[in-house]
């Protein structure tokens, strides 16, 4: 018998229709600020590696490679901050902001040749990304702020508007549904009127605007979705529907099947209320929709059809979406290096 678990084995077989085989460069969301505290050490397995996030005392957070140059240790299972530096657990090699060894146990040398793989980290707006390049470069652009997030009349998305899932999809699909204009009316309920109001491409970035219309017992209320994606990893949205919201979708390749997503949402604080009051009924039931639109495999949304789709790579667009869907996946080529 075939069960729903070999079905989607199958689906996932081929999704090979996607044209890119290396992982997408860019910046990705690996933890919420809050999650690590000053000498905190976390393993991380992305981009189908092993790797170890730190906070040294001096408050920076790192990733590195996980396996210590040693002999082979998991720095992220094993590894323990010392002062500015990160210890490995198994023989108390030391290694550096850089990743050189500075100090090896009862011994009068250090390696100095030896060099554990450094990663570029940012840490802003409470969250804290990575870069990946396939080769290894450099950044060559900037993650977002995102002006919420320091701004007293939002509701912090930290812990209640964040949520992480560990998904069975690749990374791309999230970031598509910024030119999919035609979904909104099939998954998201917008009435058939809806419009393209802006397309902007400037490098990494992507600009998009939509408006239109959502039919409730009430009447019709006039929706305007602006959506931003830089790369492959930072998806963003801004609502103002119910009340403003701000929701990043971050995904990142833990493997070539499996991605994982974080969202955070940023939803306005009711006027006049204490500025460290707790997220309202409001707040709340925004935070569920969101998670329920996008990261709920049974929820008949985003998340359901991300989850069961293959990947058509020409697909027989009507001609109204054709321009913005060709739009939208040349623009993303540029993230991939082969
Ligand atoms: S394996 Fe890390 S110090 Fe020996
Ligand atoms: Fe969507």
């Amino acid at each position: 018998m075939t069960t729903i678990e070999d079905r989607r084995r199958e689906r996932r077989a081929d999704r090979d229709g996607f044209p890119h085989q290396a992982y997408p460069s860019g910046w990705f969301h690996i933890a919420w600020t809050q999650e690590l505290s000053a000498g905190q050490v976390m393993p991380l397995h992305y981009f189908g590696r092993d790797l170890v996030l730190y906070r040294a005392n001096s408050g920076e957070a790192r990733v590195f490679d996980a396996a210590c140059p040693h002999r082979g240790a998991d720095l992220g299972r094993s590894g323990v901050v010392h002062g500015d530096d990160l210890a490995c657990g198994n023989h108390g090699w030391c290694w550096n902001a850089q990743g050189r060894n500075v100090w090896i146990p009862r011994s009068e040398r250090v390696e100095t040749q030896m060099l554990l793989r450094r990663w570029p980290v940012r840490e802003q707006s409470g969250l804290i990304f990575l870069w990946h390049d396939e080769a290894g470069g450099d950044p060559t652009w900037e993650p977002p702020i995102v002006p919420q997030a320091a701004d007293p009349r939002y509701f912090p998305a930290y812990p209640e508007g964040a949520m992480k899932r560990t998904l069975d999809f690749p990374p791309h699909l999230v970031g598509e549904n910024n030119a999919d204009m035609a979904h909104l009316e099939f998954i998201h309920e917008w009435d058939r009127d809806h419009t393209l109001v802006t397309w902007e491409e400037n490098g990494p970035h992507l600009h998009t605007k939509f408006s239109g219309t959502i039919t409730t017992r009430r009447g019709k209320a006039r929706v305007e979705v602006a959506g931003d994606s830089w790369g492959v990893g930072i998806v963003r949205a801004e609502l103002d529907h119910l009340r403003s919201t701000v929701q990043m979708l971050c995904p990142i390749p833990v493997d070539r099947r499996t991605t994982d997503l974080r969202m955070s949402v940023w939803v306005a604080r009711p006027p006049g209320g204490a500025p460290d009051a707790e997220p309202d009924a409001l707040a709340r039931s925004i935070y569920s929709a969101q998670i329920r639109e996008v990261a709920d495999l049974d929820a008949g949304k985003d998340g359901t059809i991300w989850a069961n789709m293959i990947y058509v790579d020409r697909p027989p667009y009507a001609r109204e979406e054709a321009k913005v869907f060709t739009s939208y996946r040349r623009w993303l080529t540029q993230f991939y290096a082969y």
